[in-house]
C-alpha cells in the first residue's frame, strides 16, 4: 500500500529542471496569451451550435457561466500548485510531488483523454471549418470523405481531419519553436475573430430567438437518433457539460512552468487571467449566436459551423469568409497545444519510469521526442477520421474533469499534510472552494453523454490495470527507495 503513495521528492524536482535546457523568456502575458490561445477554439466555434439546439437553446450563455464557475474552482487550486511547485507535468507532476504515485497515475492517464482526445476532437471542428472554406470557393468534398462513418451510416471517412493531425505532427516533430512566432500571431487573429463575432454580429441580433430565453423543459431527439430530456435548468447543466470543453487549455499554461521567467507568481496570474478573459468573451458570444439564429435553426451544416453558420443567415457572406478562415487557421494553435501538451505528459511519465522508454526518446538533431509525437500523430489522425465529434468532445471533458477534481482535492490534502509549505498562493477559503470545485466537477461529468461516461470509466479502469501491471514495477522510485 505504502508504494501507491510515495512521492517524487521536490529535489528530485529541481534536478530534473536543472537539467532542463529551455530558456526562461516568458513573462505573465505572454503566458496569458498562451493560455488563451489554448482555450478558444473548437468550443466556441463548433459545440455551441450543438449546445444550443440540443440542450440550452438560447440559455446557452447560462451553460458558459456554469462551467465557467466549475473551472474557475479548478483554476484556483491550479494556481496554488503551479505555485507551489513550478515544474513542467502540470497536475501529473504536482500530484506526484505532493499527493503519491497512484494518485499521480490517474491523472496522467485522465490526462491522455483531455490533450490527446482533445486534439481528436479540435481536428474534427477544424475538418467541418476547412470544408466551409472550401465550399466559399466553390469546391465541396464529397460526404464519405468529410463524415465519420457512424454520423454517415455507411463507409466514411473525416479525410481533412486525418491530414491535419499529420501537418501538426509533422511541426511538433522539428520543433515547436520555430512555429512559435506563427503561433502568436495565429492567436492575435483568433481573439480578433472573437471580439469580429461579438462587435459584428450584435447588430444582427433579432430579439424573439431569445424569448424564451429558457426554453421549457422537454424530451426531444438527440444527436444519435435517442430521444433525451433538454430544455429547462436541466438543460443548462447539460449544455455546461457539452460545452465545458471550450474552457479546456488554461491549465495547458502550467505546462510552460519551464520557460516561465518568474514562474511562482506568473503561472497562477496567467492561469486566472486567461480564463477570466474568456469566460467573458464566451458569455458574450453565446448571447450574439443564439440572438443572430434561432437554436432550432441550427441543425445540418450549420451545426458543423453554426458562428458561421449565423453569419450566412444575417446576409453578411463577407462576415462569414473572415470568420471562417480564422476559425481554420486558429484552431490549428489548439491541436499544437494539445498534442504538446500529451507528449510532454508522456514524457513526464516516461522519465518516471512510468511508462516505457519509447516515450522519451529524444531526436539527436530536433530534440524533440519524436517518436512519442508520431505515435500520438498516428492514433489521433485515424481516431479523428472515424468518431463523431460528440462523442469525442465529452470524453475530453470527461478527463479533464476529472483532473480538474482530483488537483482540487490534492490541494485541500497537501494543505492538511503539508500546512506550513511555503506557498506564493494561496487559495481564498480552501475547504469550501475545493468542496465546490470537486462537486462542480463531479457534476458535470454526470451530465456527460452516457456513452462517453461509459467509455472513459473504462478507459480510466485499464490505465489502473496498465499502473499495476507495467507502471508500479518500473517506477523509477523502486530504485530511488
Ligand atoms: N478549449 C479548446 C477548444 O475549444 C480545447 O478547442
Amino acid at each position: 500500500m505504502s508504494q501507491l503513495w510515495r512521492k517524487k521528492s521536490i529535489s528530485a524536482f529541481e534536478a530534473d529542471m536543472k537539467k532542463s535546457e529551455l530558456k526562461r523568456v516568458l513573462g505573465k502575458w505572454s503566458l496569458t496569451a498562451i493560455g488563451i490561445g489554448a482555450i478558444i477554439g473548437g468550443g466556441i466555434f463548433v459545440l455551441t451550435g450543438t449546445a444550443a439546439h440540443y440542450h440550452a437553446g438560447p440559455a446557452l450563455a447560462l451553460s458558459f457561466v456554469v462551467a465557467g464557475i466549475a473551472c474557475i474552482f479548478a483554476a484556483l487550486c491550479y494556481a496554488e500548485f503551479a505555485a507551489m511547485l513550478p515544474v513542467e507535468g502540470s497536475a501529473y507532476a504536482y500530484a506526484y510531488g505532493t499527493v503519491g504515485e497512484l494518485f499521480a497515475w490517474l491523472i496522467g492517464w485522465g490526462l491522455i483523454l483531455e490533450y490527446g482526445m482533445g486534439a481528436m476532437t479540435v481536428a474534427v471542428s477544424w475538418s467541418g471549418y476547412f470544408n466551409k472554406l472550401l465550399k466559399l470557393f466553390g469546391l465541396v468534398l464529397p460526404s464519405y470523405l468529410t463524415n465519420d462513418p457512424f454520423s454517415a451510416g455507411s463507409f466514411a471517412i473525416n479525410l481533412p481531419a486525418f491530414l491535419i493531425v499529420w501537418v501538426v505532427t509533422s511541426i511538433l516533430v522539428k520543433g515547436i519553436k520555430e512555429a512559435a512566432g506563427a503561433n502568436n500571431v495565429i492567436v492575435v487573429m483568433k481573439v480578433a475573430a472573437v471580439l469580429f463575432v461579438i462587435f459584428v454580429g450584435v447588430f444582427s441580433i433579432v430579439p424573439e430567438n431569445w424569448v424564451p430565453f429558457i426554453p421549457e423543459a422537454t424530451e426531444i431527439v438527440g444527436e444519435g437518433g435517442k430521444m433525451h430530456s433538454a430544455y429547462g435548468w436541466g438543460g443548462i447543466f447539460g449544455g455546461a457539460a457539452a460545452i465545458f470543453f471550450a474552457y479546456i487549455g488554461f491549465d495547458a499554461v502550467s505546462t510552460q512552468a519551464g520557460e516561465a521567467i518568474n514562474p511562482k507568481k506568473d503561472i497562477p496570474f496567467a492561469i486566472i487571467a486567461s480564463l477570466l478573459i474568456c469566460t467573458v468573451l464566451y458569455i458574450a458570444v453565446s448571447l450574439v449566436l443564439t440572438g443572430m439564429i434561432n437554436y432550432k435553426d441550427i441543425v445540418g451544416d450549420a451545426l458543423k459551423a453554426p458562428v458561421a453558420a449565423a453569419f450566412e443567415k444575417a446576409g453578411k457572406p463577407w462576415a462569414v469568409f473572415i470568420i471562417t478562415t480564422a476559425a481554420t487557421v486558429g484552431l490549428i494553435s489548439v491541436m499544437m497545444v494539445m498534442m504538446l501538451g500529451q507528449t510532454r505528459i508522456f514524457l513526464g511519465m516516461a522519465k518516471d519510469g512510468l511508462i516505457p522508454k519509447f516515450f522519451k526518446a529524444i531526436h539527436p538533431t530536433f530534440k524533440t521526442p519524436y517518436k512519442s509525437t508520431i505515435l500520438v500523430g498516428f492514433v489521433v489522425s485515424c481516431v479523428a477520421a472515424l468518431t463523431p465529434i460528440s462523442l469525442l468532445g465529452d470524453m475530453t471533458s470527461f478527463g479533464t474533469l476529472f483532473a480538474f477534481a482530483m488537483v482540487c482535492g490534492a490541494v485541500w490534502l497537501l494543505r492538511i499534510r503539508e500546512p506550513n509549505l511555503p506557498r506564493g498562493f494561496r487559495v481564498p477559503a480552501l475547504p469550501v472552494i475545493a468542496v465546490l470545485g470537486i462537486c462542480t466537477n463531479l457534476f458535470l461529468i454526470l451530465n456527460l453523454n452516457t456513452l462517453a461516461q461509459l467509455l472513459a470509466t473504462a478507459w480510466l479502469g485499464v490505465g489502473l490495470v496498465v499502473y499495476f501491471i507495467y507502471g508500479k514495477n518500473h517506477s523509477n522510485l523502486n530504485t530511488e527507495s
